[in-house]
Formats: structure tokens, C-alpha cells, sequence
């Protein structure tokens, strides 16, 4: 395990979590923001990019879980991304749908952010937002975030403007 909260446990997804995975990744309600619901494959190749991760970095985005049931209900973590040219760390959140406003995503993305900082001793922690996202940039905003600037990101075929939110070390250790 990696992280623990009140609530909830992370720890790096395996294969067998590839159900609770698709629960999210095929929903097309929770993916609105990617403009589709993933296919097998794509939700297959999502996994193994976070296996990856997972050993090229050392972190990437973890099951989520709720220590009351043991049950998967979502994914939040940190993982490399670009802002533009620039590389960053980001903090990114997706959660089942029936599991959404019970402040799940937010006590897993605080979490993240003191790992960041105080693990992985980070000078600033991002999360990219896709602008029409709102409970997304809520969740940025309630984990102490500001936009930093806004850049289009090219994806399945649209250009999509993002929010670029982050908090600096300096914001976070006077928190
Ligand atoms: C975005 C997402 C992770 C939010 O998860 P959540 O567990 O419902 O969020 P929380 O309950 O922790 O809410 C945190 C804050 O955001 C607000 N918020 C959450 N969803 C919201 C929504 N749809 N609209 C407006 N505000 C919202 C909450 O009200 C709360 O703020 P408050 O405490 O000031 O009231 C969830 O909706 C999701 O998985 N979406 C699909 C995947 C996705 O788009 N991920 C982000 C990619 S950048």
C-alpha cells in the first residue's frame, strides 16, 4: 500500500483490477471529457501504460479503494505530463459514477499532493483540467490549486482547451 486516508487505500493497480478499471474507462459519462468511452483494448493499454509507470517512474495513477469494503471505486495519482513543452507532475483523478460528491476524490488527491511533496520532494504538483470539466477544476481548486495558464491539448482528433492548476512547494508548506 501506498497511500492511506481516512477513507480510502492506494496502492499500484495489477491486472486483476482491469473490471473495476473498465467501470470507469467505459463509462461514457465519466469519460465525457475524453469525448468517448474506452474500448477493451484502449482500457487493456491504459493499464499497462500505468504497469509501466509504475516501474519507469515509480509512481503513476493508483487503485483507489475504500477501506470499508476493500471495494476499487477509482484511481488518483501522480503521473509525468506536458504542459506545453514543459514536463510536470501531475495529480489526476477518475472515479466510478455512483461513487461521485461523497469527497472521495478530494481526500485521494490531498493525499497525493503531501506525497508529492514530502515523498517526492517536488518543487510544484499540477492537475490539467479540460476547461468544460468543472467538478475536475473543483477538485484542483479545493486541493489548493491555481491556473497557471491555458494551452490547447490535441486529442482524438479535437482541440481541447485545458486549465493548467498547480501549487508550488513554497503555497503548500504555508497551507
Ligand atoms: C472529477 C471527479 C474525479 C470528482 O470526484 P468526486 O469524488 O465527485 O469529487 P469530490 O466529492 O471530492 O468533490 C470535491 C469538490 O469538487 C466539487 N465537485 C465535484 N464534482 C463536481 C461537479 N460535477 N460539479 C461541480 N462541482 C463538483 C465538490 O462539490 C467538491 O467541492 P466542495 O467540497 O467545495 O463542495 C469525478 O467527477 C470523476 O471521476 N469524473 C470523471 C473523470 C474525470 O473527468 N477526471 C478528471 C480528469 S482531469
Amino acid at each position: 500500500m501506498i497511500i492511506e486516508t481516512e477513507r480510502l487505500q492506494l496502492r499500484q493497480m495489477t491486472q486483476e483490477d482491469l473490471p473495476a478499471l473498465a467501470a470507469i474507462l467505459q463509462d461514457k459519462e465519466a469519460m465525457f471529457a475524453y469525448e468517448h468511452a474506452f474500448s477493451d483494448e484502449e482500457t487493456q493499454a491504459w493499464l499497462d501504460r500505468m504497469l509501466e509507470r509504475y516501474r519507469n517512474d515509480g509512481y503513476g495513477l493508483w487503485a483507489v479503494l475504500l477501506k470499508s469494503s476493500g471495494e476499487m471505486i477509482g484511481q488518483c495519482g501522480l503521473t509525468k505530463q506536458k504542459v506545453e513543452e514543459k514536463e510536470v507532475l501531475e495529480i489526476g483523478y477518475l472515479f466510478q459514477r455512483k461513487y461521485w460528491k461523497q469527497g472521495f476524490a478530494i481526500e485521494a488527491a490531498k493525499a497525493c499532493k503531501t506525497y508529492a511533496f514530502e515523498t517526492l520532494h517536488a518543487d510544484e504538483v499540477y492537475s490539467i483540467v479540460r476547461d468544460n470539466n468543472i467538478g475536475s477544476m473543483n477538485v484542483a481548486i479545493r486541493n489548493g490549486m491555481t491556473i497557471r495558464c491555458r494551452f490547447i491539448k490535441h486529442y482524438y482528433g479535437i482541440d481541447m482547451p485545458h486549465n493548467a492548476f498547480s501549487i508550488r512547494k513554497e503555497e503548500y508548506f504555508s497551507e
